[in-house]
């Protein structure tokens, strides 16, 4: 279990590194603990009861060297399941350091008995994948939208919580929102917008899963992007395992 004196560092950007603050300072109140952004969010939610740090470290090396300077004892990787190259430095950067690493895993979806995914590994396949003339609702986030630019035969549905800007660089019809957590007003929305196919990453979580639900509801094709490989061991599938391998009894 960490010592009161120690210092945790946790990488974030996701709503189980939030929790994870949350759960520490109950369990090793006198643990000093960081949590460090990325920077991308303009206005991220700030978890009370730890100090947050904001901006990249300056690859492995850089990491490596904040370990050492600000003497971190144990590294909580909990970024996102698709933020590989952070989780590739955390784990180059703790072997480098010498400091104990545990890297959060938020378990995949799995596919039900009822579920009709087409499974691609990365962008470029997934809009491969797409027949002429279909229309997919591309659950993606902005940054990753690029590659449907060359597939002028499809008309597409994106769902923004801003209106993009600058404006998209294809053709697209824009819903304004953010995501509902309930499956039947994902499948009403699927339905009024005419959605024939479903393109998304597996992220994995409670939070995202509702249009796939509604997808298996419709009946619709779900073009399903894999994650990249899993960072090395050890890894955590729960927040319970995280506090089991830092020591802490959940
Ligand atoms: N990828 C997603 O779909 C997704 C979804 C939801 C949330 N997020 C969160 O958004 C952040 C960025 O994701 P990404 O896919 O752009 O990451 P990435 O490609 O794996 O990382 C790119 C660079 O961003 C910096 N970085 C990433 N996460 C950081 C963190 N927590 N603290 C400090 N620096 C960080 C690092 O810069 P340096 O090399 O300079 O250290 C890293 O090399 C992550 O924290 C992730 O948890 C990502």
């Amino acid at each position: 279990m960490p010592a009161p004196a120690e210092m945790i560092l946790i990488l974030g950007g996701t709503a189980e590194a939030n929790a994870l603050v949350s759960r520490l300072c109950e369990s090793v109140p006198a643990a000093r603990i960081v949590l460090s952004l990325a920077g991308r969010t303009a206005k991220p939610v700030k978890p009370a009861g730890c100090d947050i740090r904001i901006g990249g470290f300056g690859g492995a090396e850089g990491l490596a060297a904040f370990l050492r300077e600000a003497g971190v004892s144990w590294l909580v990787d909990a970024t996102h399941p698709f933020a590989a190259g952070i989780s590739r430095n955390a784990a180059r950067a703790a072997a480098l350091a010498g400091v104990r690493r545990i890297a959060f895993v938020r378990p995949a979806w799995d596919k039900q008995a009822d579920d009709n995914w087409i499974d691609v590994d990365c962008l470029g396949t997934a809009r491969d994948a797409l027949p002429v003339g279909a229309r997919p609702f591309l659950a993606l986030g902005r940054q990753h939208l690029a590659p449907f630019a060359h597939r002028p035969d499809l008309t597409p549905v994106v769902r923004m919580i801003d209106p993009p800007e600058p404006p998209l660089a294809f053709a697209a019809e824009i819903v304004l929102g953010r995501p509902s957590s309930d499956a039947e007003t994902e499948a009403a929305l699927l339905r009024w917008l005419g959605v024939t196919h479903l393109v998304c990453r597996n992220s994995g979580g409670a939070t995202s899963y509702a249009k796939v639900a509604a997808a298996r509801r419709l009946g619709l094709p779900v073009v399903m992007i894999a994650r990249p490989p899993a960072p090395p061991p050890p890894l955590a599938g729960s927040l319970d395992a995280v506090l089991a391998l830092l020591g802490i009894a959940a």
